[in-house]
């Protein structure tokens, strides 16, 4: 049931202030804003010499912005892969460490591939999985459920933003357990995750300029989304995502590369989208988009009041979300990411559910 919804995914992206929360409250003690995760670790935290995350597509991206939160709060060296390479690349894995699975569907066969793989080499295997009965999940040591609830549009949406939800509080957990978060650490970072909800609901309210945009966006042939930081995954998400269900050809790629190659691309018909809220990297960011203006890029710039006073650009279009802790903005931006892709296909009018060549869960390698 779509609900008062033209497409599943419309009806998804909605639902992610609700589901979000929903997960959190599975791993958040709200009375003493601590983690609390839902069952035991059958490892050390401190004993991990290293972390190995596999997974593909938004569930892969869901585990870059997870690389950073494991190393920054954990001190934990995490290696990141494409479940397909992971399973093929020969690896040194060292017995006893953790590896990390993440998938809506908990049936991809890469992923599964990958999981089985780790499991031969003696690592620990805990999966974030959004069906709790699927193969994932039977063969992992640990489960860590997103309660996202079902996920019929192709596109993976809120899946997403809940995997994001879990593995922060994992990465915190891992923090505290290493001795890298004092109580309070933990309790800011705890408290900045409990408004994401909120600043989600927030995020949706700019939906009607967001379908102004869309007119223009479906008119374009190539996208390029730049990011840095957490908001680099965030720029792969939204190219993914516009690619797969509007058919525009879209890359994502980390801000500070642009002039090592994509620079090449800009002209006055190719928008540049900048998820660059206004973090510790920021300025970086603006001077990227100074070289696209100078060139005649449209920017379209996602950021947050401070970020739209100071990036100094006249022409770029702003949508600006409300401020808060650097920590959650990845689940936040994902939301008018995820909304630009939708109305763009909307605009066009594909099947934004069901897109052409796709399936929702690939179940060969
Ligand atoms: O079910 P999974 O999370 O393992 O699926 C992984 C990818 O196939 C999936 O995220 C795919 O990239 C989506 N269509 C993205 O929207």
């Amino acid at each position: 049931d779509k609900g008062n919804h033209k497409h599943f995914m419309a009806k998804e992206i909605h639902e992610q202030p609700e589901v979000v929360g929903h997960t959190l409250a599975h791993y958040i003690d709200m009375v003493h804003e601590r983690v609390a995760l839902p069952s035991e670790m059958p490892f050390d935290w401190k004993k991990l010499k290293r972390l190995s995350i596999s997974a593909c597509g938004t569930a892969f991206y869901a585990g870059l912005v997870a690389k950073y939160w494991f190393e920054r709060f954990a001190k934990l060296p995490v290696e990141i892969d494409i479940a397909s390479e992971f399973r093929y690349r020969d690896a040194p894995l060292e017995e006893g460490d953790l590896a990390i699975f993440i998938s809506q569907s908990g049936e991809t066969a890469d992923t599964l591939a990958s999981l089985r793989y780790a499991k031969e080499h003696k690592l620990h295997v805990l999966s974030v999985v959004n069906v709790p009965t699927s193969t994932i999940a039977r063969d992992s040591d640990v489960v860590m459920p997103t309660l996202a609830g079902p996920e019929i549009g192709v596109a993976s949406t809120k899946a997403f933003t809940c995997q994001l939800a879990v593995l922060a509080c994992l990465a915190i957990a891992a923090g505290r357990a290493r001795g890298e978060l004092s109580e309070a650490d933990e309790q800011k970072l705890v408290h900045a995750l409990i408004e994401v909800p909120r600043l989600m609901t927030q995020a949706l309210t700019l939906e009607p300029q967001i379908e102004k945009l869309a007119v223009e966006l479906s008119k374009t042939r190539d996208v390029l989304y730049l990011g840095r930081g957490t908001s680099f995954p965030i720029a792969l998400e939204g190219a993914l995502k516009l690619k797969e269900i509007s058919y525009i050809h879209a890359e994502g790629y980390a801000a500070g590369e642009l002039k090592h190659g994509p620079i090449a691309l800009i002209d006055e018909k190719m928008p540049v989208i900048v998820i660059a809220p206004h973090d510790r990297v920021f300025d970086k960011t603006v001077s990227n988009m100074q070289e696209v203006a100078a060139r005649g890029g449209r920017i379209i710039l996602v950021t947050d009041p401070k970020g739209s006073q100071e990036s100094t650009i006249d022409s770029a279009h702003t949508l600006t979300l409300p401020e808060m802790a650097s920590t959650v903005t990845p689940l936040v931006y994902a939301v008018p990411v995820q909304l630009m892709a939708y109305h763009t296909a909307a605009v066009i009018g594909t099947d934004v559910d069901q897109p052409r060549n796709l399936a929702k869960s690939v179940t060969v390698e």
